[in-house]
């Protein structure tokens, strides 16, 4: 496979690259070592580093980032963050503002904040929600960041190269479609959130491997007032942009790396019990669209998901897309974890009431967390429909959600937990709805 990608600037083209090396280990084989290694599975931020593609410009993790993932892309890292000479306004502020100790996470922080410095109005929370500082602590950090915010992006002239086509790197969904027939035990990598672990954790040999990200007909999210159409490549982060009413669960998604990176057809594919895309789209109505070669077929996304570890989908069979109602402005989802940010649910909730003078009259409410998969209640469900919208019949129904579910007890929480905080979940729905103020899972 030849990789070709702009390095700070330059051009370069890399012939038979090994489809699975890391680009955190390659940086580091090369000699650029200031990007950093801490965790190896997209948890710490240590190595972030810069990327532009047609969408833009995002941070990403270098250790869950495969080479081939950067073909056709622009990388920078920290040796090219101030392609100027000397340091990005960013780097200056954090050595005005004490903002490094050991300075081993200091590489990922100035890649994060200079991304974050390209946006407008960036949020210096949320950018640096992925990075992890043992040493300094946060304030001083973020002092740099906001004594930085007004910095030039002269980064901004990166343009991403042409490339040509490559079978495992198809441009469009029918080459890829061809691909994975012609492969159908072959792996296919979307944002490499979850791949990218099997090859640093895992040590799996998975070749051979297909690279989504430059299949752009899969990148897209369609909107009308008959509904919402989104392509399995449209990477989370796009997903937030577009439908900022999933934001209370899908800001708290992983971080801002994990969220450019990860894609919607690569969280309902892993076919996670606990991935936080499922429930809000089940709970919406969500309609998914999978392609094997030229044939296509279509299901509720709800019965996709079959037992643990086992879906609705052959070899050789992706996810093309899903389709979705409008979502309606009562639409509540709720994402409980032992962190705010860049941490997995215990309980993902998602709940669709559809309420006419005072009465319910539809009721489509999922859980992640809750079950082996994610998963509809459709005895809470049942309780609810045609009953009047107050505090008894939602006691009722959290009555029967008991009935619904059997969750397990694991690290993240025990089962008597789950099934409090679901319920409870239920009825904050309601409380909210009466107009009580909003709470934090977590606080801050
Ligand atoms: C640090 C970290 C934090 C995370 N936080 C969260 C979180 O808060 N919430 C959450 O839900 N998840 C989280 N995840 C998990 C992960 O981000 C998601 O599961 C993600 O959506 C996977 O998408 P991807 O594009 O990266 O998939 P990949 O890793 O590329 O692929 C995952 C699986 O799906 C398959 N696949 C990908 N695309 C398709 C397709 N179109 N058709 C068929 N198969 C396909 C792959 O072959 C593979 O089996 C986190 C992961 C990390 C590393
Ligand atoms: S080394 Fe920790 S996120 Fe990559
Ligand atoms: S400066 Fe030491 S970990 Fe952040």
């Amino acid at each position: 496979m030849d990789i070709t990608f702009l390095l700070n600037g330059e051009s370069l083209t890399i012939t038979d690259a090994d489809p699975t090396v890391t680009v955190l280990d390659w940086l580091r084989e090369a000699g650029l070592v200031g990007t950093k290694e801490g965790c190896n599975e997209g948890d710490c931020g240590a190595c972030t580093v810069m990327v532009t593609d047609a969408d833009g410009i995002k941070p990403l993790n270098a250790c869950i980032l495969f080479l081939p993932q950067l073909h056709g892309k622009a990388l920078r890292t920290v040796e090219g963050v101030a392609p100027t000479g000397g340091l990005h306004p960013f780097q200056q502020a954090m050595v005005d503002h004490h903002g490094s100790q050991c300075g081993f996470c200091t590489p990922g922080f100035v890649m994060s904040g200079a991304v974050a410095l390209t946006q407008d109005a960036p949020d210096f929370n949320l950018a640096f929600a992925g990075n992890l500082c043992r040493c300094t602590g946060y304030a001083p950090i973020l002092r740099a960041a906001e004594a930085a915010r007004d910095a030039d992006a002269p980064w901004l002239a990166d343009l991403p190269p042409q490339v040509t086509a490559q079978a495992a790197i198809p441009e469009t969904a029918d080459a890829l479609a061809e691909w994975y027939t012609a492969n159908p035990d072959g792996t296919l990598v979307a944002g490499g959130t979850d791949v990218g672990l099997w090859v640093t954790k895992q040590l799996r040999d998975m070749e051979p491997v297909a690279f989504l990200h430059r299949c752009a007909d899969l990148q897209y999210i369609r909107e009308d007032e008959s509904g919402i159409d989104i392509g399995a490549g449209t990477s989370i982060a796009q997903v937030l942009d577009a439908l900022p009413q999933l934001a209370p669960v899908l800001t708290r998604y992983g971080s801002a790396q994990v969220r450019a990176a990860a894609t919607l057809g690569g969280n309902i594919a892993n076919g996670s019990p606990i991935g936080d895309g499922p429930p809000l789209f089940i709970a919406l109505g969500a309609t998914l669209h999978l392609r094997h070669g030229n044939n296509r077929r279509s299901l509720p996304l709800a019965d996709f998901f079959i037992d643990y570890g086992k879906q609705d989908r052959t070899k050789g069979e992706f996810v093309e897309a899903i389709s979705l109602p409008p979502i309606p402005a009562d639409f509540k989802a709720y994402k409980l974890s032992k962190r705010l940010e860049q941490d997995i649910s215990a309980v993902c909730g998602a709940l669709n009431i559809t309420r006419d003078a005072g009465r319910i009259t539809d009721a489509r409410i999922a859980f992640g967390g809750m079950a082996a998969t994610p998963k509809r209640a459709p005895l809470t469900e049942a309780a609810l429909t045609g009953q009047p919208w107050t505090r008894a019949t939602i006691d009722t129904a959290m009555q029967a959600m008991a009935q619904d579910f059997t969750p397990m007890s694991d690290m993240r929480a025990s089962a008597s937990f789950r099934m409090k905080a679901a319920q409870n979940m239920l009825l904050r729905c309601y409380l909210e709805t009466e107009g009580a103020p909003s709470i934090m899972e977590v606080q801050p």
